[in-house]
């Protein structure tokens, strides 16, 4: 391994995403439309009208298990008003960069999407309001990989190779190649996108849920649905273990082995629902 990559000239490319000739033009024009928080209902609309292949994808997601509205979106219009142009900014992307995801690693998609229909079922049990900002949340829990994966293609290879080989997390190992971790370069990009502050703790403190001040909950929901998903042994997320459930959010999040099972049991439902999102 050579010295790790200056972590100034890494932001720097990681806030440059949108330059990269890699990422297709209907991303880079999200991109600009997410990066704006001012933008309208009607700029959104505008651009879904251009590209009806995504207008599909997301009300495919709107009315899946995965957001609570089964059968019920018919249009971009009223997804926007069930949930709110935050979180619809959060769908969009995340409809989106599951392009990216398969291209970036294969399994990925999979491992965001079964994490966030467990997160979105354990918010549930816990009384959490807002279950839109819990599933977007997790379905874009490890976007930093994604992000490294095309920024740095090579090292990043290097590193999953390294996890198999010394049978190690892979978010253990980051910080050794980059300086950084993945929720660090996710928060990166999520600030100069100003992301709401309650998605940019969920994404950025996943691994370490209990430094999360706004949404402490939330965080230790998507950390925990994270491992239960690596646990079931659904999709891959860089490596095939299973780190351990941070302390804290296991004391705090005080499941009972029925809460985890019927949890566990809602998951291989829902599932099925991921064949029909590709
Ligand atoms: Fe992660
Ligand atoms: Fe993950």
């Amino acid at each position: 391994m050579g010295a790790a990559i200056d972590p100034k000239v890494l932001r720097a490319r990681i806030e440059s995403i949108d330059k990269l000739p890699t990422i297709p033009n209907t991303m880079k024009r999200l991109f600009e439309i997410v990066e704006n928080p001012k933008v309208s209902l009607s700029e959104i609309a505008t651009f879904l009208s251009n590209d009806p292949a995504l207008v599909t994808r997301v009300l495919r997601m709107v009315n899946s298990p995965l957001h609570g509205f089964p059968g019920k979106v018919s249009s971009v219009n009223q997804a926007v008003i069930l949930l709110g142009i935050n979180v619809l900014k959060g769908l969009l992307l995340g409809a989106t960069v599951f392009e990216l995801m398969q291209k970036a690693m294969a399994g990925l998609w999979e491992h965001s999407y079964a994490c966030a229909v467990v997160a979105r079922t354990l918010a549930a049990k816990r009384g959490i309001k807002d279950l839109e900002e819990v599933s977007v949340g997790a379905l874009l829990h490890d976007m930093g990989k994604v992000l490294l994966i095309f920024q740095c293609p090579d090292d990043y290879q290097r590193l999953i190779d390294r996890a198999e080989a010394e049978e190690a997390v892979i978010g253990d190992l980051e910080e050794g190649f980059f300086s950084v971790t993945h929720p660090n370069v996710a928060t990166w990009l999520m600030q100069k996108w100003s992301f709401p502050k309650n998605l940019m703790e969920i994404i950025g403190y996943h691994h370490k849920p209990h430094l999360s001040k706004t949404v402490p909950m939330q965080t230790m929901i998507v950390h925990f649905a994270d491992i239960m998903v690596r646990a079931r042994g659904y999709g891959f997320a860089g490596d095939a273990f299973i780190p351990p459930v941070h302390p804290v959010a296991w004391e705090k999040l005080g499941l009972s082995d029925d809460e985890i099972n019927s949890t566990l049991d809602e998951m291989e439902l829902s599932l099925d629902a991921v064949e029909g999102l590709q």
